[in-house]
């Protein structure tokens, strides 16, 4: 009898329990961080609960990041940032490295003028000269609001208690395992055979923030750090000097902005083609009113690729370094000339690539990144992408510093019409000279609606960056799904050239396949890292915040309550 009561009590406990639970509304998330590392996104919360701001967060999470994620994360490579303060104001920082001074168009061809072979992509010669420090340091004079060392401080000491090795991490490792050997010996750190659960120590690493934290930006460009930067390059084939660090300097720049229906999308500017692109593929896809066909359905593929086709083309001939070269970014946004580029598009056939030049623009001559998000309780709002170019950048890594250098120089067109590691092309516009910027994809983004903000968003990806935005901004926005199913729904991507549009494997219906295919698009279905992992944001008409981490990564979300 007593049992049957004692039964019947932990029932009725059970009741209530789950009856409070149901009622209890979900607490209110005030911040969030999203980033490709649970560790970095939780390093990026601390920091808001000391009263930093997403700006604080940002150098926090950035640096933890080079510790974690050394595939990406970077204190040797470049980025952009985007941002909304919650007064409203938006703008963005670029940091994107440089080509060297000592840099000529044909450094990267033969004799007969052909493109040598992994030379732009592996060694010391591929290395563009870093903007990463500067980047967060710049960051902080104008928005830092706890002091630098306590920013710098939370990376230090992951790189002395360590980090733990992922699955995924330890599969990456070991696919370069044999790159990092051939650029740096035997004995690198990243060759010692890392497992899965293994905690990662690093030592150098933490010496060379410890710099950093001391001395800001010159802890990195100038002293002991900056000497085996430029030693290790030099004995790697690179050309890099002190003069090259010294001069370094971040630029604002004022981020594109267009409107997609209700919404005022602000991303990035050159030298990135992101904002651009991006821009030029909403506009182009706008009065088709692409909500009206089901997501990932055929007419939705085909005026998503036919406008990616279009866009990338005109990416080719027009996009490079806006401090070199002048770019007609009002007219390649002019509603009138994107409906004239769609004009030849019909739901019948596939228009082919080679039939698509770059449109006539006249004007007045006048594989490793990784993107996070953060929103802080006062309502400011980062979006940042940053990348080491190819996944751990060159594979030079600067053994004493403890950190991989990048190999962004990729980015540049080694010679017009031969692709890059991401299949784009590039012509005279993004040609290698002397400190001038390599074009990026690279599409940090924040949506407004109604004059407030609705949306923080980034991808790493290479060329399916944009692509990847693109899709989870339709998700969103077209197809009113939430955050998180968005960023994990199955992607494709086209990029005029090469002429196929990519799909992630096993994830779209045979049916569908054929049919494009009938229509004359030719398909690949490709287990591709590079569809992107998209982290991303969204906050609601009351201001509440929901976030999405991309399941093809290790990305995750910390939430602060
Ligand atoms: O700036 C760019 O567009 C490229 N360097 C980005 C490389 C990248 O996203 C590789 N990641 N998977």
């Amino acid at each position: 009898m007593k049992q049957v009561q004692i039964k019947l009590f932990k029932g009725i406990l059970l009741f209530i329990f789950i009856v409070v639970h149901a009622c209890t509304p979900p607490k209110p998330i005030k911040g969030a961080v999203v980033s490709a590392r649970e560790e970095a996104s939780a390093i990026g919360v601390e920091i808001m609960k000391k009263g930093g701001s997403a700006f604080d967060a940002m150098i926090a999470t950035d640096l933890a990041l080079t510790v974690c994620y050394p595939n990406a994360g970077n204190i040797a490579g470049g980025g952009f940032l985007v941002y909304r303060t919650n007064q409203g104001v938006k703008g963005s920082l670029d940091f994107r490295e440089k080509a060297p001074l000592a840099a000529d168009a044909n450094m990267y061809l033969d004799t007969e003028g052909n493109v040598i072979p992994k030379i732009s992509t592996l060694g010391g010669l591929a290395v563009g000269v870093p903007g990463t420090v500067a980047g967060l340091y710049e960051i902080h004079q104008k928005f830092g609001t706890l002091a630098w060392e306590d920013l710098v401080q939370p990376a230090i000491s992951l790189a002395k208690n360590g980090y733990v090795v992922t699955e995924k991490q330890y599969k990456s490792f070991e696919g370069k395992k044999e790159d990092f050997i051939a650029v740096n010996g035997i004995d690198t750190f990243y060759a010692q055979g890392f497992k899965a659960g293994d905690l990662v120590k690093n030592e150098a690493l933490a010496v060379t923030l410890e710099h950093i934290a001391k001395k800001g930006k010159a802890g990195f460009y100038e002293g002991p750090v900056a000497d085996a930067l430029i030693q290790r390059v030099q004995a790697t084939g690179g050309i890099i000097t002190h003069e090259d660090l010294l001069t370094y300097k971040p630029v604002w720049r004022d981020p594109v902005y267009f409107k997609y229906k209700d919404l005022s999308i602000y991303t990035m500017a050159p030298p990135s083609s992101g904002g651009i692109c991006l821009g030029q593929i909403m506009k182009m896809i706008e009065p088709y009113n692409v909500g009206q066909y089901e997501q990932n359905s055929m007419e939705a593929i085909q005026i998503i690729v036919e406008a990616e086709r279009r866009s990338y083309a005109d990416r080719s001939l027009y996009l490079g370094d806006p401090d070199f070269v002048n770019i007609p970014q009002d007219s390649l946004l002019d509603v009138s000339y994107l409906n004239e580029r769609m004009e030849s598009f019909s739901f019948e056939n596939a228009t082919k690539s080679p039939e698509i030049n770059p449109g006539t623009i006249v004007w007045e001559e006048s594989e490793e990144t990784t993107h996070y998000s953060i929103v802080d309780p006062m309502g400011n709002a980062v979006a940042v992408t940053t990348t080491l170019n190819g996944s751990y950048g060159s594979k030079v890594f600067v053994e004493e510093g403890g950190y991989f250098l990048n190999n962004e120089m990729d980015d540049f067109s080694s010679k017009p019409g031969v692709p890059n590691m991401f299949g784009l092309i590039g012509g005279k516009a993004n040609a290698i000279a002397p400190q001038k910027r390599m074009l990026s994809a690279m599409t940090p983004t924040i949506v407004e609606r109604n004059g407030k903000l609705a949306m923080v968003v980034g991808t790493p990806g290479g060329s399916t960056i944009i692509t990847s935005v693109l899709q989870t901004l339709l998700n969103v926005f077209e197809y009113d799904m939430d955050i998180q199913t968005a960023v994990t729904r199955p992607r494709f991507h086209h990029q005029w050239l090469p002429d196929v549009v990519i799909f992630e494997p096993n994830l779209f219906s045979q049916s569908l396949m054929d049919s494009l295919q009938g229509k004359g698009y030719d398909i690949k279905e490709q287990y591709s890292r590079i569809i992107g992992r998209v982290d991303a944001i969204l906050i609601s008409e009351d201001m509440s915040l929901s976030t999405g981490a991309d399941p093809r990564g290790d990305d995750a979300a910390v939430h602060l309550y």
